[in-house]
């Protein structure tokens, strides 16, 4: 009697943790189309959420037709479409939110921004208060602080679930390093740490297998402006939108992983960090080891040279002001 309800504890554990509803919130979007496509890739999304102001059900009637095993649903722009999109989610990725024009700073986005990741994250609060929560809408740098001052406020909020999505800088990083050096990519795991913002984004080549690159500027400056190239390129139509779904999905796939109980998955992204907290700085990016909980244990910054010491003390600067920015908006606008 003791051992059948043992296995079947244990059957239905299993069962329940490898049932991953997966939410996304601007789905209809330059990032959020192919994010959810490629979520509707990955055999470790069982239920794909679709939600977005405008064409989730239209988006969401596309992807159910490919033929993989997850349920695809596309909810109305209404709360209760947006509650359901919610309920039960285990991942919820947020690209909703205007992109760069050509000539303006992720910072230039915060008025439109911060309102909609704001009310978004209140949903959230509300409907999947345990849910990790991937925010990819920029300023990335303000809106996590936004999004924990809501959680806050509703007596809700769990450092260990919200994350700011940086791995598009790791994912450039490392392309650009091979291009340079004429290898694969997937052999360069370059950390980038910091924030997810010009000065703020950090690379740190002196922990690569190239520790010489810590001084090519022209390097250093690609990846934390990397992101102007493609605005420019795309003149007026946006920003990075596919590479930026690859790096998501990636992200997700990280904690689904993690969440199912596969060890040492580490992904560098902004959290709720102890790490620079006795300069008032509540939120950084590095690479932090991802487990069935969320944040499973943030690691130092490790070994750095003078150069990289320098571009940490420049990206401080900015990154306080970007975080303080986020919790005096949610004060004003509750
Ligand atoms: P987009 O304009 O193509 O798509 C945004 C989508 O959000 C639209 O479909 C829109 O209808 C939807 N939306 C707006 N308000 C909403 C709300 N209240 N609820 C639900 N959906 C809503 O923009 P794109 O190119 O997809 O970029 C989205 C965001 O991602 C931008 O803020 C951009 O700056 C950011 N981004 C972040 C990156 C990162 O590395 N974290 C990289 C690239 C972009």
């Amino acid at each position: 009697m003791f051992m059948a309800s043992r296995i079947q504890t244990r059957a239905f554990s299993a069962s329940a943790r490898n049932l991953s509803k997966v939410t996304v919130l601007g789905a209809a979007g330059g990032i959020g189309q192919p994010l959810s496509l490629l979520l509707k890739l990955n055999p470790k999304v069982t239920d794909l959420a679709l939600y977005d102001i405008r064409g989730a059900p239209g988006v969401a009637a596309d992807i159910s037709h490919i033929n993989t095993k997850s349920k695809v649903t596309g909810y109305e722009p209404t709360p209760s479409g947006l509650a359901s999109a919610l309920k039960g989610a285990e991942v919820v990725l947020i690209p909703a939110g205007v992109p760069r024009k050509p000539g303006m700073t992720r910072d230039d986005l915060f008025n439109t921004n911060a309102s909609i990741v704001r009310d978004l994250a209140k949903a959230c609060a509300e409907s999947c208060p345990e849910a990790n929560i991937l925010v990819i809408a920029n300023p990335v740098n303000s809106t996590v602080p936004i999004c924990a001052e809501i959680f806050k406020a509703r007596g809700v909020y769990n450092p260990k679930r919200l994350f700011g999505v940086t791995t598009l800088d790791v994912v450039r990083a490392s392309r650009f390093v091979s291009e340079i050096k004429d290898t694969d990519p997937a052999d360069e795991n370059i950390t980038v740490v910091g924030g997810h913002s010009g000065v703020t984004i950090v690379p740190l080549f002196s922990q690569s297998k190239h520790p010489e690159l810590s001084t090519n500027a022209e390097l250093i400056n690609r990846v934390q402006f990397g992101g102007d190239e493609v605005v420019k390129a795309k003149d007026g139509a946006g920003s990075a939108t596919l590479s930026m779904a690859m790096a998501g999905a990636r992200m997700a796939e990280s904690l689904l992983r993690a969440s199912h109980g596969e060890k040492g998955i580490v992904e560098p992204t902004f959290v709720d960090s102890p790490l620079y907290k006795d300069q008032g700085i509540d939120f950084f990016s590095s690479r932090v080891e991802l487990g069935p909980n969320g944040v499973e244990k943030i690691l130092p910054l490790g070994e750095i040279n003078d150069a990289e010491k320098k571009l940490v003390e420049a990206c401080l600067g900015d990154l306080k002001k970007n975080i303080e920015k986020g919790v005096a908006f949610v004060a004003a606008n509750p």
